[in-house]
């Protein structure tokens, strides 16, 4: 039996995600693709292989599915998710879960009343080169990891208007928009932080209300650091998409450009007070560099069908947002953010 999946919201990531539909259609048929701009619903009606109901109503859509892809701008997705589970379908919600902690409570409750599936599409928790990264922390293969970095280097120039620009409709700025999944990885590899800091500017991105760069600072509690820069204003870039885990017997690298998670160590006992370059790499994996929405997808599906709880549960996404939350505080009081006890989910 396939799953009859509506599109609500036929933006830029619905178009990603149905680019990448191909090996999913002998597990899902997409039966309506919703957009209140009927044009952008017809282009993705288009590239589908059927012939889906095309409507600017979200009501047409639920008559003829059982679960819900959700790309929305951000102050949407609790009111149509909400309104997707109570319909009784599953949802799988393009992130940040929502603007507030309260909106995010109203989907989490709105599942469990249901008994419906709530993923959120933090992808990036399903990159197999990612998923290596965080098993290879985790088991301390090379030593302790003692800090954690992460760069996203985009231009993501759009007219001042766009929902994007505009901090109460994005949540915030490029930290809470794009930034939220790397916080979430962060999380997911390193457990809960201590403390933390944010700094931001909309320099360079001067079509953002809020900031367009980003820097995050954050200590765990097993001591380690994490760091995480991120900016929409990138006109060149070197690093482009990197994640970089300094650990005591060497440093694990994901280019993500070139789809790969290298090994950085040296060839010998390092000697205190001798300067040595004489360094390794070695190609621990290889895995394209694409966003990996049909892993993602496929999950969701599996969860449907068996019942598990998603890895990117509502529940788990939210305290990255609460981290997020704290550190816009603490960056307008000019303060460090005390992020002890604020996340749960995470060891
Ligand atoms: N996972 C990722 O890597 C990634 C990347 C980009 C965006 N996203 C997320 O995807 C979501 C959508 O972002 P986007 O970049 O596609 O934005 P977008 O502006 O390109 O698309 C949003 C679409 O929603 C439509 N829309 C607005 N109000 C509507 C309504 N009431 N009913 C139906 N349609 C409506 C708009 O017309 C537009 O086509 C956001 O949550 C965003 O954070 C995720």
């Amino acid at each position: 039996m396939k799953h009859k999946l509506a599109l609500i919201g036929c933006g830029g990531m619905a178009r990603s995600h149905v680019s990448r539909f191909e090996e999913l259609l002998d597990r899902l048929e997409v039966t309506a693709v919703v957009d209140t701009d009927i044009e952008r619903a017809r282009a993705v009606a288009e590239l589908l292989p059927n012939d889906p109901v095309v409507s600017t109503d979200h009501r047409d859509a639920l008559k003829v599915c059982d679960a819900v892809l959700l790309a929305l701008p951000h102050h949407l997705h609790c009111e149509y998710t909400v309104a997707c589970l109570n319909a009784g379908k599953h949802v799988l919600a393009e992130k940040p879960l929502a603007n507030t902690e309260a909106e995010c409570l109203e989907m989490i409750e709105a599942a469990r009343r249901n008994d419906r599936v709530l993923m959120v599409a933090y992808c990036m928790r399903f990159h197999p080169l990612v998923v290596k990264m965080k098993e290879l922390i985790e088991k301390q293969t090379y030593g302790q990891t003692f800090q954690l970095s992460i760069w996203t280097e985009q231009h993501t120039e759009r007219e001042p208007s766009n929902w994007i620009c505009r901090a109460a409709l994005l949540g915030g700025g490029q930290l809470f928009s794009h930034g939220c999944h790397y916080i979430d990885l962060m999380l997911w590899m390193m457990g809960k932080p201590v403390e933390g800091s944010h700094i931001g500017t909309n320099l360079g991105t001067p079509w953002m209300e809020r900031e367009g760069t980003s820097n995050v600072s954050m200590k765990f509690e097993n001591g380690a650091c994490g760091y995480h820069f991120g900016t929409w204003g990138a006109r060149g870039t070197k690093l482009g998409y990197s994640f970089q885990a300094h650990c005591e017997e060497g440093m694990l690298e994901i280019d993500y450009a070139k789809g790969q998670l290298l090994l950085h160590s040296r060839l010998e006992k390092h000697i205190p007070g001798v300067h040595d370059n004489n360094t390794s790499v070695k190609v621990l994996l290889e895995a394209p560099g694409v966003k990996p929405t049909t892993i993602e997808m496929a999950h969701f599906l599996d969860c449907i069908e068996t019942g598990k709880t998603p890895l990117t549960d509502a529940e788990s996404s939210l305290e990255g947002l609460k981290v997020i939350w704290k550190l816009y505080e603490a960056e307008d009081k000019h303060e460090l953010a005390d992020l002890s006890g604020i996340i749960r989910k995470f060891k």
